[in-house]
């Protein structure tokens, strides 16, 4: 189990630190687990001038399996947009063919007052958003700018998807779909959008070879409304890069914090990088306030996915619900009156219920 570890920025390395206590217990129990560290993001660019240092992809490459923090700071919002700690994560997942991102929202009852939603309205909440990770306007070309002919600055970006990557992420949506109750939901603007008309086209066609799962189509704009609206309809949504990065941050909210939300992003032969999908959040970075729990659910999706050890992944689950039924609460999903416990006590916390189950 050859593990590439890649804190980042802000609160990455915090975080990374609590789940890898988690490994650390696991590892005594006689897993055979080999870590590698490597910097990417602005961490990357600080040692290497790079978000992507080729020494951290040789790394990622030689592993199964990635675990990263986050990337970004206020620092790095001034360089040139190849240089940004966001091209970091967008330069390993499309180096390493990551392209079925999978992030499960669900809702733990204990945080059912942590959401902003009511709590009826939350409460069973469990769904997972299948988004497509290595296209879409994220990289189409062409991209830039340019001057028009009355010299006014233009941006532009090229939304596009080839049949190929909508078919290999749609079985991916049908796969998943089939473990659970056999709902689909593909999302995406194909009442405006040619990208999606072919999108809708395509999912359409690969359902013939899923008769048991329930396809259905909506959306995006409808998407967001119904996912606040009633989030427990949903089980399975399978979507493009684009409305999956903002359907996913708003699902977040669902489960209470976007503290919560562990991903999964997956090649064709489930090597993976498993990462929260919150971000670095500067503000908070060093002050022991960050939520280590995405992460460490991450790492519960990484023996799940990439080493197919479906125990071990519950008995991580088991032991943030255990943290989570003591009482334990960092500042984002503690309610009022609660006790509020820092990043470090939480991860503890987790370690001795996996230690002790
Ligand atoms: C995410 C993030 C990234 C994305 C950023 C950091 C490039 O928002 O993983 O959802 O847009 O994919
Ligand atoms: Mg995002």
């Amino acid at each position: 189990m050859k593990i590439a570890i890649l804190p980042g920025d802000g609160i990455g390395p915090e975080i990374v630190r609590e789940a890898e206590r988690v490994l650390d217990v696991l590892a005594n129990e006689g897993l055979p687990i080999e870590r590698a560290r490597g910097a990417i993001g602005g961490a990357g660019y600080d040692t290497a001038g790079e978000p992507l240092p080729e020494s951290t992809l040789d790394l990622a490459r030689a592993a199964d399996a990635v675990l990263l923090g986050a990337v970004g700071g206020p620092q790095y919002d001034t360089l040139p947009r190849d240089k940004r700690p966001e091209q970091g994560i967008l330069g390993i997942r499309k180096a390493l063919g990551l392209f079925a991102n999978l992030r499960p929202a669900l809702l733990y009852p204990e945080l059912a007052a942590a959401s902003t939603l009511k709590p009826d309205v939350v409460a069973g909440l469990d769904l997972v958003i299948v988004r497509e990770l290595t296209g879409d306007i994220y990289f189409g070309q062409p991209r830039g700018r340019r001057s028009t002919g009355n010299g006014e600055r233009e941006g532009f970006d090229t939304m596009r998807y080839t049949e190929g990557e909508i078919a290999r992420i749609a079985r991916v949506g049908f796969e998943t779909a089939r473990k659970r109750s056999r709902k689909l939901v593909s999302v995406d603007k194909a009442n405006v959008l040619d990208t999606s008309i072919l999108w809708r086209e395509v999912v359409t066609e690969v359902a013939r070879d899923y008769p048991d799962v329930a396809l259905s189509h909506m959306y995006v704009d409808n998407a967001a409304m119904q996912l606040v609206r009633a989030p427990r309809s949903f089980d399975v949504i399978v979507t493009g890069n684009l409305f999956g990065d903002i359907l996913s941050d708003e699902a977040s909210m669902l489960a209470g914090s976007i503290g919560m939300l562990p991903s999964a992003s997956l090649d064709a032969n489930a090597k993976g990088l498993y990462e929260p999908i919150h971000g670095s959040a500067p503000d908070i970075a060093g002050q022991d306030r960050a939520n280590p729990l995405a992460t460490i659910l991450s790492l519960a999706m990484m023996f799940r996915h990439t080493f197919a050890r479906e125990d071990v992944a519950q008995r991580i689950e088991q032991a943030v619900r255990a943290a989570l039924h003591e009482g334990l609460r960092t500042p984002d999903i503690a309610a009022t009156g609660e006790r509020v416990v820092g990043t470090r006590r939480m991860g503890e916390a987790v370690a001795a219920a996996l230690r002790n189950a």
